[in-house]
């Protein structure tokens, strides 16, 4: 059986891909906690290769963050993701590993790209100041794996994955990704609307918050509190005004696309990247209201155009992955009602 090594296995795409393997009978899986293995130390990622010997790669493994988070520590991205990513791929070419999945993100591609985002436009512009410096690490690790393939001839794939969302998938409502904000927004208004103040103490308890809790904090504190990250008891505030479009993908699905890749191509076959994208999105109105719906939150949804809408739309071509035969199976309305029942009964 092959001997897989997942790097990143507690986060949302890498536990997606320990699921997969398991569901599909993969039964000799390594994986390390970050506590045990700090993939950032050359000396520990070459002892851990050295000793286990894993066969295929999935590098999983990152420090990601919103806007914020990437804005305020550029200096952390670019250098955690650029040691993460040369340390696991020389290991991988040092002890001969077979296959590298190396995960990318649609950042790397420049700000104004022509949509849909094809892979040759990798290079052939200037990045999205906002996130730069993860994107430039991660540029530069699909160049590693890339330069690695022509010089040792090495079987190292980049895949480029759109937006995800599933299980173990971030809360924070300061640095969690749009689905995770909105759907936990339309859920704390629902509450708020009906009075439950027992449970969002309870929700409070459960995910982290973000934003520090007075501490006497009764009813009406609670509202407010929830009122300052746009859940009210009878609307959700959303940025902007509803009119740009984003997509959005179930991680299990990403798994599925990491998973066939591993055991149907090289990367000889497929080049030097290939987006993982169903190649359609959705305008964010549209988004709001099936939240709503799945949530059952019965109010408004109000739009603050004071605030920025963002890029118009950010969508990936779907060309290439279609030719190999993959496509994704989660439709949104079902993958979000997965997602928000999960969240609520987790
Ligand atoms: N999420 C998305 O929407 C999305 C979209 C496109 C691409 N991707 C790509 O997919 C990859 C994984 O993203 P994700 O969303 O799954 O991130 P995530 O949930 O934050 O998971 C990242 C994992 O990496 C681990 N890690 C970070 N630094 C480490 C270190 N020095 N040593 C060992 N482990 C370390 C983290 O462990 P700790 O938490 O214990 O530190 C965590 O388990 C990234 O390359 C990302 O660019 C994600």
């Amino acid at each position: 059986m092959r001997k897989i090594y997942v790097a990143g296995h507690k986060g949302l795409v890498g536990s997606a891909i320990v699921r997969k393997l398991k569901l599909k009978g993969y039964n000799n899986i390594i994986v390390r906690d970050h506590e045990d293995l700090d993939l950032s130390d050359q000396a520990q990622v070459n002892y851990f290769f050295e000793k286990e010997r894993p066969e295929y790669v999935f590098l999983a493994a990152a420090k990601v963050g919103g806007i914020l988070a990437n804005s305020t520590y550029p200096a952390d991205f670019i250098y955690q993701n650029l040691i993460i990513g040369t340390n696991i791929v020389h290991a991988g070419y040092k002890y001969g590993i077979k296959k590298l999945i190396n995960l990318g993100s649609s950042c790397i591609y420049p700000r104004l790209s022509s949509q849909p985002m094809k892979e040759e436009a990798l290079l052939s512009g200037y990045l999205e100041p906002t996130n730069e410096a993860y994107a430039v690490a991660k540029i530069a690790i699909i160049k590693l794996c890339h330069y690695y393939n022509e010089q040792y001839k090495t079987n190292f794939i980049s895949l480029m994955p759109t937006n995800q969302y599933g299980p173990n998938d971030n809360f924070n409502m300061k640095t969690a990704h749009l689905l995770p904000m909105l759907v936990r927004r339309f859920h704390l208004a629902k509450l708020l609307n009906q009075e439950n103040f027992d449970v969002i103490r309870s929700d409070l308890a459960k995910h982290t918050f973000g934003y520090a809790m007075p501490e006497e904090c009764d009813n009406e504190v609670l509202e407010k509190l929830l009122n300052s990250v746009g859940a009210y008891k009878d609307h959700v505030e959303v940025w902007g005004d509803g009119s740009v479009y984003r997509e959005l993908m179930h991680s299990d699905d990403l798994a599925d696309a990491c998973v066939y890749i591993m055991e149907k191509y090289d990367a000889k076959d497929i080049g030097e990247l290939v987006n993982i994208t169903s190649g359609e999105d959705i305008q964010l109105c549209e988004l709001y209201e099936i939240i709503k719906e799945v949530v059952g939150f019965p109010g408004e949804i109000k739009y603050d155009r004071t605030k920025p809408n963002g890029m118009p739309r950010k969508l990936m071509d779907a060309t290439k992955i279609r030719s190999l035969g993959w496509h994704p199976k989660i439709l949104l309305y079902d993958g979000i009602k997965i997602f928000y029942e999960s969240y609520v009964n987790e």
